[in-house]
């Protein structure tokens, strides 16, 4: 299953257009630095990300897991011209490669790193938030949705990492982890407030659109 998905994410990206000189550099030194790569969101991921952003011109975005700031250089690509992005990072070591990057994508201005615990510093950002993408702790993925829902413009979008879990979540592998992403899909699926859409791109990425309240069941 692992493999399978690994196989299919490549050929999608064979089929993909390329990415900037900066996102490739940030990728090699992501691989070269940290001692798990495959955190980072990466070319297909990062592409439909851009795309999704570009689509939506977002004024606010927030990023819950910033890693080595791929996702976030990507999702910024689509910021209207006064917009921000909020990322939040607890690992301090990340601090220096990422705003190295976000100096070099000249986006220091825009994309605002913040480091420590995302429970605590998202009740400190003040703004309404057009997308937001949660892609840290995966146990704790439930109690970030309900952290930001009401912070999320009608019409935004909450995405979310991993939901596929390698595969083991279509296996309904009985490991805490896989029974958690489980749980959330479930919890999402069946909140009114949102429509969702379960995408296969590498590890799984979860669409939950807020519906404006006249449309809510
Ligand atoms: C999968 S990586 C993020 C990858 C990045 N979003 C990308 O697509 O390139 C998850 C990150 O979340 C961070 N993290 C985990 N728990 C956190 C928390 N409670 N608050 C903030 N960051 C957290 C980890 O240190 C890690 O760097």
């Amino acid at each position: 299953m692992v493999s399978n998905l690994k196989k299919l994410t490549a050929l999608c990206e064979s089929y993909t257009s390329g990415y900037s000189e900066l996102l490739y550099e940030l990728e090699r030194e992501t691989h070269l630095k940290t001692l798990n790569p495959q955190m980072m969101s990466g070319h297909l991921q990062g592409r439909f990300l851009s795309l999704l952003s570009r689509l939506k011109r977002p004024k606010a975005i927030l990023e819950i897991g910033t890693f080595t700031g791929y996702a976030a250089i990507c999702l910024a690509e689509g910021l209207q011209a006064e917009g921000t992005l909020h990322t939040i990072e607890v690992n301090p070591e990340l601090e220096s490669l990422c705003r190295r990057y976000f100096r070099k994508a000249g986006l220091e201005k825009r994309i605002h790193l913040h480091l420590g615990n995302a429970f605590e510093i998202i009740p400190q950002l003040k703004e309404q938030f057009d997308i937001v993408f949660i892609d840290a702790g995966k146990r704790d993925n439930g109690a970030y949705y309900d952290l930001v829902i009401d912070r999320l413009q009608p019409g935004g979008f909450i995405l979310v990492d991993n939901v596929l879990w390698s595969g083991k979540v279509g296996l309904k592998a009985k490991d805490p982890d896989t029974l958690s992403i489980l749980e959330f899909l479930e919890k999402v699926k069946s909140d009114q407030r949102v429509e969702t859409l379960l995408l296969p791109i590498r590890d799984g990425l979860l669409l939950a659109e807020k519906k404006p309240l006249q449309h809510r069941g």
